[in-house]
C-alpha cells in the first residue's frame, strides 16, 4: 500500500533522484577483492582466506608479520598490502555529512519489549556490538534467544529478514526455547530453529575459529545479521 502511494505521487522526478543515489553508493560500496591488492595473487589470497581473511577489513587490520606469514609473502609486500588495503577502504576521518549515510545503513532488530527498544533508541543495532551484562537470572540469555528468532522477521515488524549465529560457551541454548518464542510471534518453529546457526564453543581459541567460520559463511551467501554469543564471567 505505502509502496504504491510513493509511486502514484512521485511521478517523474523522483526515480531519477533515487538512481543518483543508487549509484552513488554503489560507487562507495565497490567490493574489492583480496586480488585487487598490489603483491597478493590468487594463491596468496587463497592462503588468506585459508586463515580466515577474507576482505580487505580483515587484511587492513592485519600486522605485516601477520600477514607476511599467512600469505606467504615478504613483510615488505605484506605492509604494502595493507596500506593499500587501508587506502581502498578510506578508513581515517570522514566528515558528519558521510558519517550519517553511513548510518544509514545500520538496521535495527526488535528485542520484543518496546520499552527496552525504546531505550535502545529503536532495537539492537546491525553493524554494531551490543553488550548486554546483569545479575543471573536477569534475562541475557534470554534477550540472546529473542533476537535471534527476531533477526529473521521481516523489517516491517522489526526484524531485518537475516538469520543467526549463537555461539554457545555456556550450554544454554534451548531449542524448546526458541521454539516457545517463534510461537508466541506466529512463526514456523521449525523454519525459525533451521535459520540459527548454533555451535558450542570450549574456549576462546575455538571461539576465534568460530568467528573465522561465520566470515567464511557469509561469504557463502548465508544472509547473517545477528551474532550472539553468551560469555560467562566467573
Ligand atoms: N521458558 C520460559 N518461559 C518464560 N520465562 C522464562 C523461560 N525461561 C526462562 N525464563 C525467564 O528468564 C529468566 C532467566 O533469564 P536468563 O536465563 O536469560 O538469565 P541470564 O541473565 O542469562 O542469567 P545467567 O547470568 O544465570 O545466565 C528466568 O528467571 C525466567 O523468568
Ligand atoms: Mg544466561
Amino acid at each position: 500500500m505505502a509502496e504504491k502511494e510513493m509511486n502514484s505521487e512521485t511521478a517523474e522526478e523522483e526515480p531519477s533522484i533515487e538512481k543518483a543515489s543508487e549509484t552513488e553508493s554503489e560507487e562507495e560500496e565497490q567490493e574489492y577483492k583480496l586480488t585487487d591488492l598490489p603483491g597478493i595473487g590468487p594463491a596468496a589470497a587463497a592462503k588468506l582466506e585459508a586463515a580466515g581473511i577474507y576482505d580487505l577489513m580483515g587484511l587492513a587490520v592485519a600486522s605485516p608479520a601477520e600477514l607476511a606469514e599467512l600469505a606467504g609473502v615478504g613483510e615488505a609486500v605484506a605492509r604494502k598490502a595493507i596500506q593499500a588495503a587501508r587506502k581502498m577502504l578510506k578508513l581515517g576521518f570522514v566528515d558528519g555529512l558521510e558519517y550519517a549515510k553511513r548510518r544509514e545503513a545500520v538496521e535495527k532488530i526488535t528485542t520484543g519489549s518496546k520499552n527496552l527498544d525504546m531505550l535502545l533508541g529503536g532495537g539492537v543495532e546491525t553493524k554494531a556490538i551490543t553488550e548486554a551484562f546483569g545479575a543471573y537470572g536477569s534475562g541475557k540469555t534470554q534477550l540472546g534467544l529473542t533476537l535471534s528468532v527476531n533477526v529473521q522477521l521481516p523489517r516491517d515488524m522489526g526484524g531485518v529478514n537475516g538469520k543467526a549465529v549463537f555461539i554457545d560457551t555456556e550450554g544454554t541454548f534451548r531449542p524448546e526455547r526458541i521454539k516457545q518464542i517463534a510461537e508466541a510471534i506466529g512463526a514456523n518453529p521449525e523454519k525459525v530453529l533451521k535459520n540459527i546457526f548454533v555451535a558450542r564453543a570450549f574456549n576462546s581459541d575455538h571461539q576465534m575459529l568460530l568467528v573465522d567460520k561465520i566470515g567464511e559463511m557469509i561469504k557463502e551467501g548465508e544472509p547473517i545479521k545477528l551474532i550472539v554469543t553468551v560469555t560467562c564471567i566467573a
